[in-house]
């Protein structure tokens, strides 16, 4: 079934269930190295999945619980392996959205659930993404409207001696450090990428190209109007038709008919809310190549920092 959550729509099945979950990875088309993420209704219900609920998940619970904050800790055995991909730990959250939570009420079970996409493409923030991706793959898509937070939960391992972020998400280290009056390590952009098993990986899911659309990404410093209208005209005699979209700060004028340019907000949170829908329409636009404005290097930034360089490559 898919569903919505306030991050992003997922693809959901029984997470005890080890075929309903190998069903997931089919659909999506998703390499069985990449573990999913649990969704639960409540508190009661991860500790249900885990071995170790230590004082620190509990605190980190309390403070964003529900809502876009995947903690990662070590599972028990009624986890079949193919949820985790065979790692020792599982990823769990309590979705802030009702419908969400009202299916995980109704199923009565922890349901598994990736992004409603194909693997490597954009997630989806509306039923209707979804449906384009893999409406031919699943049994049901439930429509809860467009998602509020935009991109993934930030995914925080907490089986190690220092909680550290995987995926930065629009929870920052600095709010989960001081939640926890500690020192949060960021590892999301050390993780090796490799796209094969063969190499252990701290966290398998961030595979190198992700959250791709069609187009050609290209990324620009907020200095570089001018190089970004070069960009929009160069293009073409780099080889690649179609038209241009450009997702900016500032207003510069199309450079040619047909390119579109769409303002987008200086405040992170409503950027995030924006930025896949507008990576969809630029796709159902026939872009070749979208043009994105690097946004500011702080913190509230990183989520949708690592999001973009992400399609870019
Ligand atoms: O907001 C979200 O997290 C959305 C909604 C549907 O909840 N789900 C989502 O799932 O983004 P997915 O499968 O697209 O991304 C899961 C991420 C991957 O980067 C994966 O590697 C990581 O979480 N992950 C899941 N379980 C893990 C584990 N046991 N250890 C390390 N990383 C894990
Ligand atoms: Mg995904």
């Amino acid at each position: 079934v898919v569903f919505p959550t306030e991050t992003v729509y997922g693809l959901g099945a029984n997470a005890l269930d080890a075929s309903a979950v190998a069903r997931i990875y089919a659909a999506k088309g998703r390499p069985m190295w990449n573990p999913v993420i649990a969704h639960v209704a409540c508190v009661a219900d991860a500790r249900a999945l885990v071995t170790t609920w230590t004082d620190e998940a509990e605190r980190l619970a309390m403070a964003f619980w529900p809502g876009p904050l995947t903690l990662v800790l070590p599972k028990r055995a009624i986890v079949p392996d193919v949820a985790t991909a065979g790692l020792p730990a599982i990823g769990v959250r309590v979705p802030h959205h009702p419908v969400a939570l009202a299916l995980l009420r109704a199923a009565n079970c922890p349901i598994a659930a990736p992004s409603a996409n194909r693997f490597t493409q954009v997630s989806p923030t509306t039923a209707h993404h979804a449906l384009e991706s893999l409406g031919d793959r699943v049994d049901l898509v439930l429509d809860g409207g467009a998602c509020d937070v935009g991109i993934e939960s930030t995914v925080l391992d907490l089986t190690g001696d220092v909680p550290a972020v995987l995926r930065p998400g629009m929870i920052t280290r600095a709010e989960i450090a001081i939640v926890l009056d500690r020192e949060v390590l960021d590892l999301s952009e050390r993780i090796v990428l490799a796209d094969s098993a063969a190499t252990p990986q701290h966290s398998p899911g961030m595979a190198d190209r992700h959250y791709a659309p069609r187009a050609d990404v290209w990324l620009f410093d907020r200095a570089d109007a001018a190089e970004m209208t070069r960009a929009m005209t160069s293009h073409r005699n780099r080889g690649t038709a179609g038209p241009v979209t450009a997702l900016l700060f500032s207003a510069i004028p199309p450079v040619h008919t047909g390119d579109r340019i769409v303002r987008m907000p200086t405040d992170p949170s409503l950027y995030a809310r924006q930025l896949y829908a507008a990576l969809h329409e630029a796709d159902a636009a026939g872009a070749a190549v979208i043009i994105i404005e690097r946004p500011p290097p702080d913190e509230r930034w990183a989520g949708v920092r690592n999001r973009l360089e992400r399609s870019s490559r």
